[in-house]
């Protein structure tokens, strides 16, 4: 059901959710004054609750109650960058941030949203926490129709279009007087060079003995369609590829085309709606054309194509 902005701030102040749409992915807002709501967000997508959610604000002034100490970089990055498609982990005060919302962890995790939309409803609610709009472990929902697949044509939207990014926020996390991406997104690492002076590392969670980002060990991005990572796919014949529209392939071939590698932020923007296309048309196995470079936006494509072909 689609909503108006004034009736989502009205159901989200009286407790209810509703889908938001950001420049990145909807979010599933809950407000961060009504715990009860937020818990109905983690049985809503099935979401484990041990995997904590980002709190979206509509200014950076309205972190200051939730942080102590704000780390070295923290002024530059969320002046260059914010409202926009980076979040930042910060050790919060954990009486201020509600444990539901931090996995029981130290910290927690912010955003100012970009979406024009976002930030206006930000403004009439207070903060909001937002996981993406999606059962947990399949693909994120970057349109309205997406949110209705996932959740039932009743379900409150707010309509802010197709996001114009595509990918999630990127998430960087002050670790030994740096800051470290946990989950690669829409902002590049280069992207953070000029204003901290450094390229921050990726860092997996695999090896940590406390994930870094939790939700990164889950199976995430997952079609039904068992999808198949190939550097060959010029080669097939007769099979249905996940592929771009300035490569050839085979004319014994289906392609569902995902954009053009010239054009990384078409391919980052259609990647969703690709992935929830195979289940539409129920597919049941796809070639993933990933002979492409690993760099820029097309890092984070690939990583999302490899956690989505995960088993
Ligand atoms: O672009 C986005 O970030 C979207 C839009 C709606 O803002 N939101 C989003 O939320 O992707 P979600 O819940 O799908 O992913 C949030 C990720 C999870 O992997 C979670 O583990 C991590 O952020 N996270 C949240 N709080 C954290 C914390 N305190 N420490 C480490 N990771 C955290
Ligand atoms: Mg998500």
């Amino acid at each position: 059901m689609r909503v108006e902005i004034e009736e989502a701030a009205i159901l989200l102040n009286k407790g209810q959710v509703v889908a938001v749409p950001t420049e990145t992915v909807y979010g599933l807002a809950a407000s961060l004054a009504c715990p009860e709501t937020i818990k109905q967000i983690f049985s809503l997508k099935g979401r484990p609750s041990n995997n904590p959610l980002i709190i979206h604000l509509h200014h950076p002034d309205e972190i200051e109650p939730y942080v102590y100490t704000f780390p070295k970089g923290f002024k530059a990055l969320s002046e260059a960058l914010w409202p926009g498609p980076i979040t930042l982990v910060m050790q919060v005060n954990e009486t201020k941030v509600p444990s539901i919302v931090r996995a029981g962890l130290s910290t927690a995790a912010f955003r100012i949203p970009q979406h024009p939309l976002a930030i206006k409803l930000l403004e009439m609610t207070g903060p909001l926490v937002m996981p993406s709009a999606n059962l947990s472990g399949k693909p994120s929902a970057t349109r309205c129709t997406h949110v209705e697949q996932d959740f039932g044509s009743e379900f409150p939207v707010l309509d802010g279009g197709t996001c114009h990014m595509g990918l999630e926020s990127t998430i960087l996390i002050y670790l030994e007087e740096r800051w470290s991406i946990i989950r690669q997104g829409a902002l590049t690492p280069s992207a953070f060079e000029k204003i901290l002076g450094y390229i921050p590392v990726v860092k997996g969670s695999e090896n940590q003995q406390i994930p870094l980002c939790p939700g990164q060990l889950f199976r995430h991005y997952a079609p039904k369609a068992k999808l198949i990572l190939s550097n060959e796919c010029s080669t097939l014949e007769e099979k249905t590829i996940l592929g771009f529209t300035d490569r050839i392939y085979s004319t014994t071939c289906r392609i569902v085309p995902l954009g053009a590698l010239t054009n990384p932020s078409e391919i980052a923007k259609n990647l969703y709606r690709s992935l929830r296309f195979l289940d539409e048309e129920l597919m049941k196995e796809v070639f993933v054309d990933v002979d492409f470079p690993n760099e820029g936006l097309l890092e984070t494509v690939r990583e999302r194509l490899t956690k989505a072909a995960a088993q």
